[in-house]
């Protein structure tokens, strides 16, 4: 798909992955969407990003805000081509037992039900125009298991299932359900994490990929060299089990270690 001339909707674009990708799209030529809680942000991101650009005020988590945000978009553009489902932050880095007993269902609440809110209201607008993408955001941690982050990984693995399940329900209709997974990046959720890696990246090379990945074909896709453990865990699940619970297991003594007395 080109971009240009699209017109996107981006999630989550108030900061983080998601600012950086709406900022990298309006510069590509295309319609967007800012959207997100604090309008006071996104009205600061789009007075950057000029008049292609506009901000409005989302809530994934409410049915109701996310059709005023479809509205209102449809209202200043004429339609809609493009879902980058972004928004969401990861949890706290904790053991499955000790998070709160409300954890999981507000994890699931914005990124797995917020999605899927989002995904439904713009499906009619997408069949309108004849066609689209919904892009959906998981995690490296959607697919591979990760000590210490229960309830982030169980939402990623039900997103990627879903987008599976929907791109074959919605194929015929000329709508591309597509997932895009971030690696470690350098955003405010992301620096929260304290995974020793060798390499946290920058959102404008994340952006930068989504949009390589956007204009090309495939439904998947995973920048950053996160491919290569997805690789190694079909060679050898053990070995890539292994490698993430020295991951995980290492973030949580981290944990313990800046923050005691958080367990
Ligand atoms: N950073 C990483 O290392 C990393 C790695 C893999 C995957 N990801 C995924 O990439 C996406 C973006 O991550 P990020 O690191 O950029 O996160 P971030 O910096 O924490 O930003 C999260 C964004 O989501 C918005 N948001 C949160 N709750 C919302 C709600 N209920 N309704 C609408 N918007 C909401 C926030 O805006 P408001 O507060 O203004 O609403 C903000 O714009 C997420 O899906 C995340 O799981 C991130």
């Amino acid at each position: 798909m080109q971009v240009a001339e699209k017109v996107v909707l981006v999630t989550g674009a108030s900061m983080g992955i998601g600012r950086a990708i709406a900022h990298a799209l309006v510069k590509r030529g295309a319609k967007v969407a800012f959207a997100a809680r604090s309008l006071d942000l996104l009205e600061a991101e789009v007075a950057k990003a000029g008049p292609n650009a506009l901000a409005v005020r989302l809530d994934v988590t409410s049915a109701t805000s996310v059709a005023q945000a479809m509205a209102a978009v449809e209202r200043r553009f004429g339609r809609l081509d493009v879902v980058v489902n972004n928004a969401g932050s990861g949890g706290p880095l904790k053991r499955w037992e000790e998070l709160e007993p409300d954890a999981l269902r507000a994890m699931f609440d914005v990124h797995v039900l917020g999605s899927e809110r989002v995904m439904r209201a713009a499906v009619p607008l997408l069949r309108r125009g004849g066609g689209g993408a919904l892009v959906n955001f998981a995690s490296t941690l959607g697919y591979v298991a990760m000590p210490g982050t229960s309830a982030y990984n169980a939402a990623k693995a039900a997103i990627i299932m879903l987008s599976q399940t929907v791109r074959q329900e919605l194929a015929g209709d000329g709508i591309d359900v597509r997932v895009f997974s971030p690696p470690h990046t350098s955003t405010e959720s992301g620096r929260s994490m304290p995974l020793n890696l060798p390499k946290i990246f920058e959102p404008d090379w994340v952006a930068a990929q989504f949009v390589k990945f956007l204009e090309g074909k495939k439904a998947e896709a995973l920048p950053g060299g996160n491919g290569a453990l997805l690789f190694v865990q079909r060679l050898s699940p053990a070995l890539a089990q292994r490698i993430m619970n020295g991951i995980g297991f290492k973030a949580l003594e981290n944990v313990a270690r800046l923050l005691p007395g958080a367990h």
